[in-house]
């Protein structure tokens, strides 16, 4: 069969193409359009993963979108008819906001795609949550958790899954927690107050956490009250999100926690105000974490079950998803590389496809590659064209050529294959640099990524390196794989790793196999033959507040526009002729 999952309307808009059961393509509609967290129907995407297939739109059996969005139009208006009449101005926005057109799925679908109706299906939207996180884990049961801002009604769900030895799957919701009683609410609640983008800059608040100290911890489990099962409900007096497009905290809420901070006031750690919020971040980060390994520990009581399949946007909170593993009982805790709503894509198209349709099992490849590849020709043509040196060569000279250059402290962006699924560069749409010299951090924030200070970059390492130099639980290497668990930096190691050691001592590692990205691997262990430590910086291939580049050309337009030295796109290297002055590893130190 084959079946296209669709996400739109809310944030990050994207396609997925199932066929007989495995996924063939899948792609962010930002990755495409180029504009960033794009919430617009993916029309560029469905219309990539059907080409990358040789399919038209009538080939396919059906079209899954992510929700039922007569319920969300549901509890769009109840929400607001329940808080009226302080709610009365914010229907219109909510509505516009949060459902835009998502009311008339199925007529848009039709119309763009001219399918026909019958074959446009629904899936509630943490089923498909739990679908992708699920569907995707080599695990053949599991508990399934998964956690985010809201879908129609639930914000929270637990399960379980099973796939049958005779090919039946089933996924089993055993309980919700409902809108507004929301983690994802919560914290995208505290982005906003600290002057933040909602729905984009969660991650944010998650780094500014580690300067601070959970000084306020007290006063967020009065916002959010903790029941004996792990469960939660947000004390509404001081949220305002589910009755006002306006503001999502009250001033109940400011009254316990202080001023709130504007986008552009400058964090500045070393004043009362700047630690204050660093505080802030660090109490709301402890009390997500206490009441997601709560709601886990009770999960692997309940089902007994040693694997757990973790979903939705909160599952981005990779500090929150270490603890998970250490303390809620687990062996081992799953993490798709798109656990957000852009993975709801693949999970409906999966979930059509196994509980729908009752197709047999499948294994799905365990990887993260689905988007659009790269044509190393463009890059050629573009660097050809602007009078940049490119060379090319073969793969062993490639390698270790770019080894030299990260050693001699250049900045290499590193275009290989097809893009990834997810808001992570996994090893093909990734900026890579030496992980020793603290400068390299603080050069790479500069001229680079255009960033903030207190942001953290991730690291990745061979996975027969991890457990010597962090300090992984047993399981920490599956969770790093698609670099969703943060753990401790060895005290031994963290002055070699000062560029992607945070403030804490802990590091998003990414644990890589040679399987999934044989070159990026070939190219660490290179660079480990020159430097005895075969660890680099990994960050994603972009500039701030734009998509991770997906064609040769964005990676050569990126690599123009900022302090990348090195590009390379298949075997095709570019070095930029008028590059900033080098410096060695050691001048860096
Ligand atoms: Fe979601």
């Amino acid at each position: 069969m084959k079946i296209l999952g669709i996400s739109a309307h809310y944030h990050d808009s994207a396609a997925a193409l199932v066929v007989d059961g495995v996924p063939v393509a899948a792609v962010q509609e930002e990755r495409l359009s180029r504009r960033k967290n794009d919430a617009s129907f993916p029309l560029g995407a469905i219309e990539w993963c059907l080409g990358s297939a040789g399919l038209e739109p009538a080939d396919l059996d059906a079209v899954v979108f992510y929700e039922r969005s007569m319920l969300k139009f549901d509890r769009t208006l109840t929400s607001t008819l329940r808080a009226f009449p302080r709610s009365w101005r914010s229907f219109p926005s909510a509505a516009k906001n949060m459902l835009g057109e998502k009311v008339w799925a199925r007529g848009i679908i039709a119309s763009y795609l001219g399918v026909p109706r019958r074959k446009i299906l629904f899936t509630a939207h943490h089923a498909a949550h739990a679908a992708a996180a699920f569907l995707t884990s080599p695990a053949r049961r599991a508990a399934i958790l998964t956690a985010d801002g809201v879908g129609e009604w639930a914000t929270l769900t637990v399960g379980r899954g099973e796939r049958h030895a005779d090919g039946r799957t089933d996924i089993t919701l055993l309980r919700e927690i409902r809108y507004p009683h929301s983690l994802g609410m919560l914290y995208s609640t505290v982005t906003a107050y600290l002057g933040f983008a909602v729905n984009e800059d969660e991650y944010k608040v998650m780094g500014l956490a580690a300067y601070g100290h959970p000084t306020f911890a007290e006063q967020v489990r009065r916002v959010i009250r903790r029941r004996d099962d792990g469960t939660f409900t947000l004390d509404l007096d001081y949220f305002e999100f589910h009755t006002t497009a306006e503001r999502s905290y009250s001033s109940k809420f400011l009254d316990l926690f202080g001023p709130a901070r504007t986008p552009y006031q400058p964090i500045d750690l070393e004043t009362t105000e700047g630690r204050r919020f660093a505080d802030i971040a660090a109490s709301f980060q402890l009390v997500l974490e206490e009441t997601l390994v709560a709601i886990a520990s009770s999960l692997r009581r309940e089902t007994g079950l040693p694997d757990l399949c973790l979903g939705g946007g909160v599952a981005l909170n990779s500090v929150a998803n270490a603890r998970i593993l250490n303390e809620a009982g687990f062996d081992r805790v799953f993490v798709p590389p798109a656990p957000g709503d852009a993975g709801c894509s693949l999970g409906a198209a999966l979930y059509a496809d196994r509980i729908y349709f009752k197709q047999p099992d499948r294994d799905v490849p365990d990887h993260p590659f689905w988007g659009p590849a790269i044509d190393p020709h463009e890059l050629a043509r573009a660097a050809t064209e602007d009078g940049q040196g490119l060379q090319e060569l073969d793969e062993p000279s490639l390698l270790e050529r770019v080894a030299d250059d990260l050693v001699a402290g250049r900045v290499v962006g590193w275009l290989d294959g097809a893009g990834e699924f997810g808001p992570r560069a996994l090893g093909h749409r990734s900026i890579l640099a030496a992980a020793q010299p603290a400068a390299m951090r603080d050069r790479l924030n500069r001229d680079i990524k255009f960033r903030e200070d207190f942001r953290p970059f991730a690291p990745v390492v061979p996975i027969e390196y991890a457990d010597r130099l962090f300090e992984m639980p047993a399981g920490g290497a599956r969770l790093a794989r698609f670099m969703s668990g943060v753990f401790p930096v060895r005290p031994e190691w963290r002055e070699s790793l000062a560029a992607v050691t945070h403030v804490d001592g802990s590091a998003r590692v990414q644990a890589l196999e040679r399987d999934m990205a044989p070159r990026l691997y070939d190219l660490l262990q290179a660079y480990g033959r020159r430097t005895g430590l075969p660890v680099l910086l990994n960050t994603s291939f972009n500039l701030a507040g734009e998509p991770i580049v997906s064609r040769a050309v964005e990676g050569y337009l990126t690599f123009r526009r900022c302090g990348i030295d090195v590009l390379v796109a298949g075997n095709a290297v570019v070095t930029k002729r008028v590059a900033a002055p080098v410096k060695s590893i050691k001048e860096y130190a």
